[in-house]
């Protein structure tokens, strides 16, 4: 069966020494507290700091995952990241798509289509970003746009690729609003989304794909979000710099 995921996007936040004691706070819990064995930890902290939170991470955990990648495969790209680079550092996961990539940095779903086709021929798994902004949702069309997100970001992929991938849903609406969407919101678009994977590559493929909620998620609401049958865990963005929450977030199965 799949695999629960909680993974913490950093963003652009900490300094190093933060940082430091961030990853360090996360160890020390993690040394009293076992996570469940079927829940994978996931720290996505800026470039810089990938190595040296690489280098605490024992895969007993957590696993590590960067926030960014170029879509091109190497070469005069000034201020780009490649796939091989965060390879050859042994790098596990990456987000790909997250809404304000989309939404600042001009990224399609065809630019979220090649990072990703980057990251698979590099071995390392994306963590594709899709969700609809707050007019979408008001308009209703939040299923056209995920579908859309999902069809032009994945489905070139052929099944054996598609089975590294995470998709987290993220409603644009919820990122960092203290708006959460509530149990069923999510439930209804998770279920939806694994409804396209089975009509494109089968029940037995869509069954095993982890789908993360992402959006205002902390310890107060992350046991009803995760209790839904499609919502496999969390990306979750400022409740994961703070140590303490989490970790009571990623014991909330
Ligand atoms: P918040 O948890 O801060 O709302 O951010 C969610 C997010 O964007 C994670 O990628």
């Amino acid at each position: 069966m799949r695999k629960h995921i909680v993974a913490g996007n950093w963003k652009m936040n900490c300094n190093f020494n933060e940082a430091d004691e961030l990853v360090n706070g996360i160890m020390e819990i993690l040394e009293e507290k076992e996570l469940p064995r079927d829940t994978q930890l996931i720290v996505c902290p800026p470039f810089p700091y990938l190595e040296m939170t690489s280098d605490y991470a024992n895969d007993s955990y957590f696993m590590v995952g960067a926030q960014n990648v170029s879509d091109q495969e190497k070469g005069a790209y000034t201020g780009e990241v490649s796939a091989e680079m965060l390879e050859s550092m042994e790098i596990d996961y990456c987000i790909v798509g997250h809404s304000e990539r989309r939404a600042y940095y001009g990224e399609t779903n065809a630019t979220v289509a090649a990072k990703v086709n980057q990251l698979l021929k590099h071995g390392l798994k994306p963590i594709v970003c899709v969700g609809e902004v707050l007019e979408e949702r008001e308009a209703n069309r939040q299923f056209d746009v995920v579908k859309q997100q999902v069809e032009e970001g994945l489905f070139h992929l052929t099944a054996e690729q598609m089975k590294e991938v995470v998709i987290a849903y993220e409603p644009v609406w919820a990122i960092g609003t203290g708006k959460t969407a509530t149990p069923e919101q999510a439930q209804e678009i998770h279920h939806f989304i694994r409804t396209l994977l089975t009509e494109k590559y089968g029940k037995e493929l869509a069954d095993e794909i982890s789908i993360l909620y992402g959006g205002s998620c902390k310890p107060s609401n992350a046991k009803e979000l995760f209790a839904n049958a499609d919502v496999d865990g969390g990306l979750i963005g400022g409740a994961s710099l703070k140590a303490d929450d989490f970790i009571a977030i990623a014991m909330s199965f």
